[in-house]
């Protein structure tokens, strides 16, 4: 399985195309396994353009690399300046105009990523997260007061998908119950594209471009109310907001709101849904969770980002010819970033397809690989994973998942369906 530089031979047909979008549509172990294989065999290696919908490959147009190896993941993650990532975040290419609009400052390599960046960041310093600690918590029971009489529902939908659902609709001062489902739905379908079920016979750039649009049009719609009348969100914040001395212009807010929609909701949803289905499948794993709630829930969060791999790749091109492991990348190539295989990595993780929440010196990459695209909202993410399976645990206890419907999808790890059962309870305040 060796990829000599010249003669780059194609996996095309091998079960090691990732390029293949029935690749995608195995179980995430039959994956996981070409993973490690890569790892193992051959640690850089070259594939072909993805079958993409989204911009269907030129005929000419070259492949890309995937970097596996966790220590190689980090290097080019925090190598910006020899790895860019405003050429395209992903393995599959976006047309410009769509990625301008919606991924913002993701897109960008310093200092307009640093300066835009700077602009929300300050809505999530460690500082501000502790302040709405007990916010956050609140309404996570209010999530779960809205499923607990219920008894039976598909709880990646009605439950793990409302948590982000809440706290984003209130960063952003979004007021109503369509509107924020409408943010819901239009991100889960975005970061989706691929995927049958929610493409509903749409191509891959309808999906993205259509759900992005119904973003932009709502942020669109709001941005001009904020200018009359400005209140206390993020929104308001943005609108008010100078870089190098001038206002934000509608599109850059515009992108801003469809990037923090599309990574806040679905990252966190699915961590979320992975998490239940998870203390179903490990019995072990869940009587530890349970026997000490309070105590073992931190570590529970960090395995559960590690084992599932929420966010699966990134991209960055190589700004100048270089090596990785002894492989020769030119200058332009595209190397994506594996985060979902760094995290298995036998090097570092010891027994790494163990789910154990009881891991220490859990640095998993479930986040990224520390460069300066690092998640800004993991910790926020890391809290709501962490109040809603404290929540369910303590309220639900007996909960438990059915068979799992998975997304197809090259980005996300994301989980469409998850019915679950459980005693029915009371809402908070109904008890007797
Ligand atoms: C469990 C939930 C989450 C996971 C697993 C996750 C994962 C990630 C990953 C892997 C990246 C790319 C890092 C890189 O390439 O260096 C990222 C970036 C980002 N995340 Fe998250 N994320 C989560 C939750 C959130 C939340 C709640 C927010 C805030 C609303 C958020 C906002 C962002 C933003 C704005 C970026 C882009 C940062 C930049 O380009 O500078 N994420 N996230």
């Amino acid at each position: 399985m060796s990829t000599p530089t010249a003669t780059r031979p194609s996996l095309e047909g091998s079960r090691y195309d990732i390029s293949a979008r029935s690749f995608w549509e195995q179980d995430f172990w039959a994956r996981n396994e070409v993973f490690s294989e890569f790892r193992r065999d051959c640690p850089v290696s070259w594939h072909r353009p993805y079958e993409s919908t989204l911009l269907p490959p030129d005929e000419d147009t070259p492949g890309f690399w995937s970097v596996w190896k966790y220590d190689d993941i980090k290097y080019v993650s925090r190598n910006a300046k020899l790895f860019d990532s405003g050429r395209g975040m992903l393995m599959e290419d976006f047309p410009e105009v769509v990625a301008q609009a919606s991924q913002s400052f993701l897109c960008m390599d310093d200092p307009e990523h640093a300066q835009l960046r700077a602009i929300v960041s300050q809505a999530f310093t460690p500082r501000r997260m502790r302040k709405i600690e007990d916010w956050i918590r609140q309404e996570v029971v209010s999530a779960v007061d809205d499923v607990i009489e219920l008894g039976e529902a598909n709880v990646s939908e009605a439950l793990a998908k409302q948590i982000p659902g809440r706290i984003f609709a209130d960063f952003f001062g979004l007021e109503g119950d369509a509107d924020r489902r409408m943010v819901m739905d239009a991100a889960e379908a975005m970061l989706a594209w691929d995927d049958p079920t929610i493409a509903q016979g749409r191509d891959a750039l309808e999906v993205y471009g259509e759900e992005s649009m119904k973003l932009l049009d709502l942020c669109y719609e709001l941005i001009d109310e904020r200018r009359t009348k400005p209140g206390e969100d993020l929104l308001s914040w943005c609108v008010q907001a100078e870089v190098d001395g001038r206002k934000l212009e509608d599109w850059e807010i515009g992108a801003f709101f469809t990037l923090l929609a599309a990574a806040g909701n679905d990252t966190t949803r699915h961590s979320i849904a992975h998490a239940l289905q998870l203390f179903t499948v490990h019995e072990d794993q869940r009587e530890l969770l349970l026997g000490d709630l309070d105590g073992r829930l931190d570590g529970a969060v960090e395995e559960i980002l590690r084992y599932v791999g929420p966010v699966q790749q990134f991209r960055r091109n190589a700004t100048e010819d270089t090596e990785i492991r002894g492989q020769q990348i030119r200058k332009d190539d595209k190397v994506v970033i594996w985060y979902c295989s760094g995290s298995y990595d036998e090097d570092v993780f010891t027994d790494p397809t163990k789910f154990d929440i009881t891991r220490t010196d859990n640095k998993h990459l479930g986040f990224g690989g520390g460069g300066p695209h690092f998640c800004l909202g993991s910790a926020l993410g890391r809290m709501m994973v962490k109040y809603a399976l404290h929540e369910v645990y303590t309220r639900m206890p007996d909960l438990r998942t059915g068979e799992p419907e998975y997304q197809v999808n090259n980005f996300i790890h994301g989980v469409h369906h998850l019915g679950a059962t459980w005693t029915p309870g009371p809402k908070t305040g109904t008890s007797a």
